[in-house]
């Protein structure tokens, strides 16, 4: 594997309190140590945060995000979450726009955009997801959907902003159904991307994640590829000896 540099994020989704992130980080931090250019986020339920703060404390290569938040500072937004919220908890990083925020919840390209807007006004570090449904691959759909999220976001920040950004691509009918695309699939739409992105004047190397159903058995392969910046996984990385072993294997 290259040195090229390598973000593995865990999103836990509702899985691990307090007391379960912080034995989860104590015995991972043990399994692992710092290793140049790869960087290793988690995305704990917001009532963790805190707890896996403290848990991961002095470990440089560990950042730890929100799942959600909403785009105003403040307000009557009951059962929501601020980024100055979050922020204070010690999240540094945030997940805008996970397909089940889409697709569960109805959030809309336009809500995704202006939380990415918020997210950057608050020096939070945003890491966008954009991905297709099954019927919209089978339409033969996927680069018009992917485009038009991707426009959506465009519309939101300047070229320059990009700087502060990490766009995941997850194909909705590969989150936790095990069919993982494979990584032509997944080459392919992270170029499609990337031209979008380059071709409306942004300059920076936006970093690509790849994210549904990556495993050990299947992230050498996505990673392999270099349009491939790094994973985003739910299922694999909830228990620490296992996503310790993943985010091994490139090492
Ligand atoms: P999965 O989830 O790895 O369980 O498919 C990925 C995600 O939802 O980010």
């Amino acid at each position: 594997m290259s040195r090229r540099s390598l973000l593995y994020a865990a999103n836990w989704k509702m899985h691990h309190g307090p007391a379960a992130a912080r034995d989860f980080l104590s015995r991972f931090l043990n399994l692992t140590s710092p290793v140049a250019d790869r960087r290793l986020w988690f995305f704990p339920p917001s009532i963790s945060i805190a707890a896996a703060c403290e848990a991961s404390a002095g470990r440089q290569d560990v950042t730890i995000g929100a799942q959600n938040v909403h785009w105003e500072p403040k307000g009557p937004f009951t059962g929501e979450l601020s980024l100055p919220l979050v922020a204070e908890a010690g999240a540094r990083a945030v997940l805008i726009g996970h397909s089940e925020r889409r697709h569960l919840f109805g959030e809309t390209d336009e809500q995704v955009g202006r939380k990415l807007a918020a997210a950057l006004k608050a020096r939070v570090t945003p890491l966008v997801c954009v991905g297709e449904t099954l019927a919209e691959r089978e339409g033969g759909r996927t680069e018009a959907v992917v485009t038009r999220q991707i426009g959506s976001l465009l519309e939101r920040i300047t070229p320059g902003e990009w700087e502060k950004v990490v766009l995941a691509y997850e194909p909705v009918w590969a989150i936790g159904t095990g069919k993982n695309a494979t990584p032509d699939d997944a080459a392919q739409v992270h170029e499609l991307i990337r031209f979008e992105i380059s071709r409306r004047g942004v300059a920076h190397r936006v970093p690509i994640l790849y994210g549904g159903s990556v495993n050990q058995g299947n992230v050498l392969a996505l990673l392999a590829r270099e349009e491939v910046d790094g994973v985003l996984v739910g299922g694999a990385s909830l228990e620490p000896d296992s996503w310790a072993e993943l985010v091994g294997l490139g090492a």
